[in-house]
């Protein structure tokens, strides 16, 4: 627990630019990173970032799969999540083009798409650190409530909170959503060696508390991570309201 969102922030780049270090990536042995979207990640990104422009961390050895796209918007609309990871964090760093993953939302087969994504992910290895992000409705990646605890990636249909949730990336408009998104499962995520969740914000303790302290159960995705025998979650004062 950290006190608030840039704490928690700044705990988690560390954290992660001291496992990539530690780890001593090669283009043989490359650190194998998965990665969100959504606000919360926002300042971490921007520690990464300049933590690379002083010299103190390397991309170039690292590989990213991305956990999430929506379906139906092209890869260059502004809130695509292509766009947010360039934006925010592949433009500014020395990772190569070649390493970085993203679903394809307009792949013409979204199921060999999901296939695939989950074919090359076992190629590489599997996923080292699992950075993830919750919704208030508990979802991590896009597993809306009622997701399957041994989903891998697919397509998801998105539950009405999370359209209402994401309407401000869309002029506050739930009709310019996009009502799919490719993501990755549940199953992916518990795959990874190491999963780190940011939490932060009132509205996230509820997700926080049912996903802690309930059992686990598929309508808290987030409460999956109960039976991952290396998780971390970092959340600020606000986010553990109701623990
Ligand atoms: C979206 C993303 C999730 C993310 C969630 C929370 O639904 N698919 O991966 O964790 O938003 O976003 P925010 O950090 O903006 O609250």
């Amino acid at each position: 627990i950290r006190e608030d969102p840039q704490g928690v922030s700044e705990y988690i780049a560390e954290y992660i630019v001291s496992r990539i270090n530690t780890f001593s990536p090669t283009p043989e042995k490359p650190f194998v990173l998965g990665l969100p979207t959504g606000s919360s990640p926002e300042i971490i990104y921007r520690i990464l970032v300049q933590r690379y422009k002083a010299g103190e961390i390397s991309f170039r050895n690292v590989v990213t799969f991305n956990m999430d796209e929506y379906v139906g918007i092209p890869r260059d609309h502004p809130e695509s999540y292509h766009s947010f990871m360039y934006k925010h964090f592949f433009s500014h760093v020395d990772i190569l083009p070649a390493n970085i993953n993203i679903l394809n939302g307009n792949a013409p087969d979204l199921a060999a798409e999901a296939a695939n994504y989950e074919a090359k992910i076992a190629r590489m290895g599997g996923i080292e650190l699992f950075l993830g992000g919750v919704g208030p409705d508990g979802h991590i990646a896009f597993n809306e409530p009622g997701s399957s605890l041994a989903s891998r990636t697919r397509v998801k249909t998105l539950a009405y909170d999370t359209i209402v949730a994401n309407s401000r990336f869309f002029d506050g408009d739930v009709n310019k959503v996009p009502k799919k998104a490719l993501t990755v499962g549940i199953q992916t995520i518990m795959d990874a060696r190491e999963v780190v969740i940011v939490c932060t914000g009132s509205h996230k303790a509820l997700a926080l508390h049912h996903g802690l302290e309930g059992g686990v159960n598929h309508m808290w995705t987030l409460s999956a991570l109960q039976l991952h025998p290396h998780p971390l979650i970092v959340a600020d004062r606000d986010a553990t309201m109701e623990l």
